[in-house]
């Protein structure tokens, strides 16, 4: 079959997602096709990819260091800069070293392959990204999901298989993109303890919102999570992921995981910008606490209109019954000025209208919102 038309019978059988691209972005509003809306569908939680600080970050560094280092950091790519933001991103969520990746993407499909392989065993939240998906995929070890945020079923797997496997992983999400949940922690420590286990938490969504500092959800359990892993381009406004961990983890990743040697080093611009997105978060507590009230707020909003609520944080979603229901709303919330996309399955688990409460979103926007949604 030629290459035309097998892709032609891939379309058909698709449903096809297309790209909308947007001129302009102004705080919480997005410019798209002459007409603002407002962006409901932003990881910025904080609003901090717009704040002078970060752009002045990265206007500087470009001029020093240039706009890319053009090597792997195992080669000439490895900038003072990067070891600082190490640094800083290791001691804010208190772990002893920090490896620093070009995405967050990059950083799960490396970090699992490096940590297990095949004759081990890793055990996934049934929601889990696609990205720790893919890097348990990529490892070769054994797969087993555990039912969503349910220790139980995770105990009844490992107790049942844990003898059979020589290292064994277990790897959940902080706060879970579609959910907007978190999992029972103290319970899988106890877990990985008792049989021996690794932990790897994911902290794409919760860096900078959750925490008394702003750390994540585990900054106060750190010590007991052997690698914690983390994304700049969500609440820090940059870009780029992180794994941390111990020291002498980080030598070892450094030398194996082949996202991290085979790919360039992030440009300094980006990495200067995460480094001031941290201090943001650092300095200015009222962003997160004023983004989780106006969630809270949203949500009870939302709840009194009788929909189907998810989310305990700022992510939250309304649950449809089908694809068409969930679109149908899209569209809708398109024509009353608000940007979301609907997602549907595989991405999510049901289909959904999800909203990322912004930082920016007034609490006029807010109610508007729930009119909508009414
Ligand atoms: C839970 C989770 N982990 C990892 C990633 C990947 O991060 P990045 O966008 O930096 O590649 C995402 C991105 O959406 C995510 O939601």
């Amino acid at each position: 079959m030629k290459i035309e038309e097998f892709l032609k019978k891939q379309r058909e059988k698709m449903r096809l997602r297309v790209l909308v691209p947007s001129s302009k972005r102004d705080k919480e509003k997005i410019l798209i096709n002459d007409k603002w809306f407002i962006n409901l569908s932003s990881n910025d939680y904080l609003g901090l990819s717009s704040h002078p600080r970060l752009i002045s970050a990265q206007r500087t560094s470009a001029e020093i260091y240039g706009a890319s280092v053009s090597s792997s950091r195992l080669l000439s790519g490895d900038f003072e800069l990067h070891h600082r933001l190490e640094d800083e991103i290791s001691s804010f969520v208190g772990k002893e070293a920090a490896l620093v990746f070009a995405s967050g993407y990059q950083t799960n499909v490396g970090v699992l392959p490096a940590i297990v392989q095949k004759g081990d065993v890793i055990f996934l939240d049934r929601l889990a990204h696609a990205s720790i998906i893919d890097g348990a995929r990529l490892s070769g070890a054994k797969i087993f999901r555990f039912t969503h945020n349910d220790a139980d079923h995770l105990m009844w797997h490992l107790k049942k298989t844990r003898k059979d496997f020589k290292t064994c992983l277990i790897v959940t999400e902080a706060l879970f993109s579609m959910e907007g949940d978190t999992p029972p922690i103290l319970e899988i420590i106890s877990l990985k303890e008792d049989l021996n286990c690794l932990l790897m938490v994911d902290e794409a969504h919760s860096l900078g919102v959750l925490g008394s500092r702003g750390a994540g959800f585990c900054e106060d359990i750190a010590k007991d999570i052997e690698l914690l892993m983390g994304t700049f381009s969500k609440a820090i406004g940059g870009f780029g992921g992180y794994v941390a961990c111990s020291a002498l983890m980080k030598d070892y990743l450094i030398n194996s995981c082949r996202s991290f040697i085979y790919s360039t080093a992030p440009p300094p611009a980006v990495i200067a910008a995460n480094i001031e997105g941290i201090n943001l978060i650092k300095e200015e507590p009222e962003r997160r606490e004023l983004l989780l009230a106006k969630a809270k707020y949203l949500k009870e909003a939302l709840l009194k209109k009788g929909l189907a609520v998810k989310g305990d944080f700022q992510i939250i979603s309304i649950i449809f019954g089908s694809e068409k229901e969930a679109i149908d709303c899209a569209v809708h919330l398109a024509s009353q000025g608000f940007w979301s996309q609907a997602i549907r399955p595989p991405t999510a688990a049901e289909s959904r209208i999800r909203i990322s409460v912004n930082f920016h979103h007034s609490q006029e926007v807010l109610d508007r919102l729930v009119k909508a949604f009414s």
